[in-house]
């Protein structure tokens, strides 16, 4: 599958913030940890939340619409909309895509 750029500097990501961006006309989601950089869905599958406006702590990102939280390390679902712990099957996970920087800035593998 073919890298793609992202347009994002790594160094000017700042850790703990998340942007959404457009790569090869699909929007993406681009979470920065404190040392990774992560690339995800940009929507919520439970009924499509802008996850890029969501709540990030560490590799926790909830939701803004229901509060779904999911694990930015591996997509999975941590806590099902409304605070249903340990989840139920009410959303799926995120797809997680692989992530390089090359000459200081941000790619993505996408399918
Ligand atoms: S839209 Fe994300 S939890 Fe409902």
């Amino acid at each position: 599958m073919p890298w793609k750029a992202t347009g994002v500097a790594a160094a000017a990501f700042v850790p703990g913030t998340l942007r959404e961006v457009t790569v090869g006309g699909s929007a993406l989601l681009l979470v920065r940890g404190a040392e990774e950089i992560r690339a995800l869905d940009p929507y919520c599958p439970h009924a499509g939340g802008v996850l890029a406006e969501g709540t990030l702590e560490g590799s926790r990102l909830a939701c803004p619409v229901h509060a779904a939280i999911f694990d930015t390390a591996t997509g999975g679902v941590i806590e099902d909309p409304f605070g249903i712990s340990p989840p139920t099957g009410g959303v799926d996970p995120l797809t997680l895509y692989p992530v390089r920087v090359v000459a200081g800035m941000v790619e993505v593998d996408l399918p």
